[in-house]
């Protein structure tokens, strides 16, 4: 059954953003989310423009190419990743919602980027199992309390190598589901972890945090 709200965003974007601009794209949508802001129906779970800048400097910083996204949702992150890549780079994102995977899909082409993201339609635990080869950064937002579950797996299944970026978003408004997270990634000697504070996206008055995470052996 169709999401009437990603719909709208959708329908939003294709009035309202230039076609084949992928800012403009995540301005709009970013409107879309603000002009609602008090209004829980336009409340959208992007990873936002805040949050989002730490992202785009990450990637730039290490000159990621190679990524793995775990949760699409609408394509917003998908278009972020997009746009900061190189053209060589790939994104290829994960998630089991059929309504998701049919916006982003459409959203990251109006953003004139399907040439470097793909999309993946299943849980994260299932994709992880059939990908073969590692990634320089791992964008983790899906489901919070797969965060650590799903890092075990993409260890054990070779998708993180040395110097591996695992990159987490929600884990300061979701901070009592990362209890086991923040121990592996901060306590193990595997990593070496960093917690940046920041508001969750498109409410300035809730705290959260991202937790970037690099992976200092093989
Ligand atoms: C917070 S949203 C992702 C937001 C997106 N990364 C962005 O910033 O634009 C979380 C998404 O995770 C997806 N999800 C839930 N469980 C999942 C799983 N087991 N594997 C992959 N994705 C999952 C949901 O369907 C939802 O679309």
């Amino acid at each position: 059954m169709a999401n009437l709200k990603m719909e709208a965003v959708l329908a939003f974007v294709k009035e309202n953003a230039i076609y084949g601009d992928p800012q403009s794209v995540l301005d709009t949508i970013d409107t879309y989310a603000m002009d609602g802001s008090l209004d829980q129906k336009r409340f959208l779970m992007n990873i936002g423009p805040e949050k989002g800048r730490i992202l785009i400097d990450t990637i730039k910083k290490n000159k990621s190419k190679k990524i793995l996204e775990l949760g699409s949702f609408l394509g917003y992150s998908a278009v972020l990743i997009g746009m900061t890549i190189d053209d060589d780079g790939e994104l290829i994102s994960v998630d089991p919602d059929p309504n998701s995977i049919a916006i982003a899909s459409q959203l990251v082409e109006f953003a004139g980027l399907s040439s470097k993201v793909s999309f993946i339609k299943g849980k994260a635990e299932h994709a992880i199992n059939d990908l073969d080869r590692s990634f320089d950064l791992i964008f983790i937002d899906h489901e919070k309390k797969r965060y650590f579950p799903d890092l075990l797996l993409l260890e054990s299944s070779g998708l993180v190598k040395k110097d591996t970026i695992i990159f987490a978003d929600n884990v300061g408004l979701f901070k009592s589901d990362m209890t086991e997270y923040f121990k592996h990634v901060r306590d193990s000697n595997f990593y070496t972890s960093s917690n940046i504070g920041s508001k969750l996206e498109y409410r300035d008055s809730i705290y959260d945090a991202v937790e970037i995470s690099v992976r200092i052996k093989d």
